[in-house]
């Protein structure tokens, strides 16, 4: 059985759906810790608290809301996750992923996510924008493990471009047209919520990873099974273990995803207006 049916999701569909009267929204936006904030800035604000959406989880995390905002950003028709879902909150991949499939039946073509990660590729420094090329999950089940849906996509999925070539690139254009620097990565999904020990992080570089981090594949899994474009953008807010001698906090993590929030709003806004 898998963890949620079709209708179910439909439930929670019909009654966002309700709630919108026509809008529509065309794209789902995902934003990480510290950076939900870009939900203050949509225009004709529509405020859903995930806890009066049927078969939704509850948001636990620090620095994450806990609510859609629906509305327009730069012109285009979003649904903002302001806090999102983590594993390691205790909920599983069905859940934290939950939300993508619903808005796919509310119409979202695209998601865009966003995240803070610890950055293993030490020739980056700390606060580099990474736009996510392909990410690396070894870690734990998939988030399409059990019985298959086939109202959202097929049994077995290519995976070959997860993260949609044309946003990456179009993420890349856009940093370069207002002067923000961004890399191009593999992020590596960790469980947490311990952070890496200075052994994984060593492990993750031979393994071919950039970045480190607890979000983003689940969901990104689970809208590329959908058929959704999927634009991935990492703030590495810190050196991944082991690679500085301070300890990681999360405070370290915070103050950094509050340092890069200018040039990462600009950039998902420059992405939003010159998306086809
Ligand atoms: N590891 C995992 N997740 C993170 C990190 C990290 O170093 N920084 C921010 N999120």
């Amino acid at each position: 059985m898998a963890e949620f049916s079709f209708a179910q999701y439909q439930e929670s569909a019909d009654y966002l759906s309700a709630r919108l009267g026509g809008f529509r929204p065309e794209v789902l936006l995902i934003l990480g810790s510290g950076l939900g904030y870009l939900a203050d800035q949509v225009e004709d604000p529509l405020a859903v608290p995930y806890e009066d959406i049927p078969h939704f989880a509850r948001s636990t995390a620090p620095g994450h809301a806990g609510r859609f905002v629906f509305g327009l950003l730069r012109g285009r028709r979003v649904a903002v996750m302001q806090g999102r879902f983590h594993y390691y909150e205790g909920y599983n991949f069905p859940q934290v992923t939950y939300p993508v499939r619903v808005l796919r039946l509310l119409g979202a073509e695209t998601m865009i996510v966003t995240n803070a990660a610890g950055c293993v590729n030490t020739a980056w420094p700390a606060g580099t924008l990474m736009v996510m090329d392909d990410h690396i999950k070894l870690a734990l089940d998939s988030p399409l493990r059990g019985e298959n849906l086939p109202q959202f996509g097929p049994r077995f999925p290519d995976s070959g471009q997860v993260y949609t070539p044309a946003l990456r690139a179009l993420a890349g254009q856009v940093a370069a047209k207002q002067g923000i620097p961004v890399e191009h990565g593999v992020y590596l999904f960790m469980p947490g919520p311990q952070y890496e020990t200075p052994a994984e992080i060593r492990a993750a570089r031979l393994l071919g990873a950039d970045a480190v981090g607890m979000s983003t594949v689940p969901e990104a899994v689970v809208a590329s099974h959908a058929g959704m474009g999927v634009l991935g953008i990492s703030l590495l807010t810190n050196m991944a273990a082991g690679i500085l001698d301070t300890p990681l906090s999360e405070e370290e993590v915070l103050t950094a995803a509050e340092a890069g929030r200018e040039k990462f709003s600009a950039l998902v806004l420059g992405c939003l207006e010159r998306m086809e």
